[in-house]
């Protein structure tokens, strides 16, 4: 629990047209190096960023000044299949004259309130440091590998000959038909709209895609590249943004398609799903240029820990997947007291509150949150029972950022 309460003549509120400036300048200094801020306040004046306008943004102010700002997006995740509500938490910035006085902390309360009001479910967000929304509630929820390798460590699958690149007037909508398709068959997997395809349209990104057995136009795995110049005469550089499979055969022919390309690109960077078990296919999993660091292992990918998730509405989610009776969940929640007490479900009432206070052998939210992320939360029907994952791949993989 954080001990420090936030200056009391904070305020929090949605933001209005007139603060895209002040916004601009504050996300600009608080991110350097990413978008300027005039960049920042014409695409929030337009409308037109990726997961939403202005109406996601809420602004903190202390004596009528801008202190602090963060977005909070309307989201729907797959969570194991599973449409769901979800906020998504982005773009945390307090000025610098303001900080380590609880506001950050209160961007995020007031964005647990947002979410809940509304009907969120659950929240995701990217940490800057674990701790910060741990102890808000939040759990780690995804891990990728990152692999780099030279395309021969792959191995020249048959199935390659399915693979081929797509033109940029090919690409829709084949990919975006092949990501929807996977959502009931993957775990954490954002809903996209529209705009999220416009990477497609961009020349200078290659997207390899195979066909599905039953033709037309209808891919079963597509990948999308981008080539960088490789540093110091190393030769030119592929990185894999995005891969999805509905198949291991579709799977591998992407695997095949890039392992030919050697005599182009000197290495591929991908980031792979612990689940995806890239390191049984590559002829040397081992990171270029290492020594052992103990005996005769050796080093690997990176394993890179992402998205962090929280539950905001333990009810709506029971009734949303279901409860086994006889379920009893005693919780500890202080960012959001709806949530801390004992629960029951007796019968098809599903998940009641009791009235009683949470004991210290309570579970905190951030270990709930842990728990049904993983699957494992005794009493939700979470898996769902008819979650068939797709290449068997029940790895949470976010794959957006924001
Ligand atoms: C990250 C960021 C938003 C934090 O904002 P902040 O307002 O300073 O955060 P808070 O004050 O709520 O919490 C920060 C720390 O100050 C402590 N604190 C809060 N009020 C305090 C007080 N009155 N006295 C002493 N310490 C205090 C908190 O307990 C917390 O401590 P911790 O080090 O144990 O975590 C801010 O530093 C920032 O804008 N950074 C750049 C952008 C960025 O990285 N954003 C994150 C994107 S995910």
């Amino acid at each position: 629990m954080i001990p420090f309460r936030p200056p009391s003549d904070l305020r929090i509120r949605p933001a209005r047209p007139d603060d895209a400036e002040a916004l601009g300048t504050l996300w600009a200094r608080a991110f350097p190096g990413e978008r300027s801020a005039a960049d920042r306040t014409e695409s929030l004046l337009a409308g037109t960023d990726t997961y939403g306008g202005l109406d996601t943004c809420r602004v903190a102010e202390l004596d009528g000044r801008m202190a602090g700002a963060c977005r909070a997006y309307s989201l729907t995740l797959s969570l194991f299949g599973r449409p769901v509500p979800a906020l998504g938490l982005g773009a945390v910035a307090v000025s610098p004259d303001a900080r380590r006085r609880g506001i950050g902390a209160e961007l995020c309360r007031d964005a647990l309130r947002v979410g809940r009001e509304r009907g969120d479910l659950v929240s995701v967000l990217y940490p800057f440091r674990v701790e910060f929304y741990r102890r808000m509630g939040w759990a780690l929820a995804g891990a990728v590998e990152r692999y780099r390798f030279p395309p021969e460590a792959l191995p020249r699958f048959p199935e390659r000959a399915r693979a081929r690149l797509l033109e940029p007037a090919e690409r829709r909508p084949g990919v975006p038909e092949l990501y929807r398709s996977l959502l009931p068959r993957r775990h954490g997997l954002l809903h996209r709209s529209e705009r999220h395809w416009e990477q497609l349209d961009d020349p200078a990104v290659l997207v390899v895609g195979v066909g599905a057995d039953s033709g037309g136009g209808a891919l079963a795995a597509a990948a999308i590249l981008e080539s960088r110049r490789g540093r110091g005469g190393a030769g030119h550089a592929l990185t894999v943004r995005e891969l999805y499979a509905s198949d291991p055969s579709s799977y591998r022919a992407l695997l095949g398609w890039l392992s030919v390309q050697r005599d182009q690109w000197r290495s591929i960077t991908l980031d792979a799903l612990p689940g995806e078990r890239l390191h049984q296919v590559l002829a040397e999993p081992r990171r270029p240029s290492r020594g052992a660091r103990r005996g005769l292992w050796f080093e690997s990918a990176v394993l890179l820990r992402g998205p962090m998730m929280r539950v905001i509405d333990l009810a709506g989610l029971a009734a949303h997947f279901g409860v086994r009776p006889g379920t009893r969940l005693e919780v500890a929640d202080p960012e959001v007291p709806e949530q801390s007490g004992v629960w029951v479900a007796d019968d098809e009432a599903g998940l009641q509150r009791t009235g009683e206070e949470p004991g210290n052998g309570a579970l905190p939210i951030a270990l709930l949150s842990g728990l049904v992320v993983s699957g494992e939360l005794p009493g939700i029907r979470i898996p769902p029972p008819e979650f068939e994952p797709a290449m068997g791949l029940g790895d949470f993989d976010l794959l957006d950022t924001f």
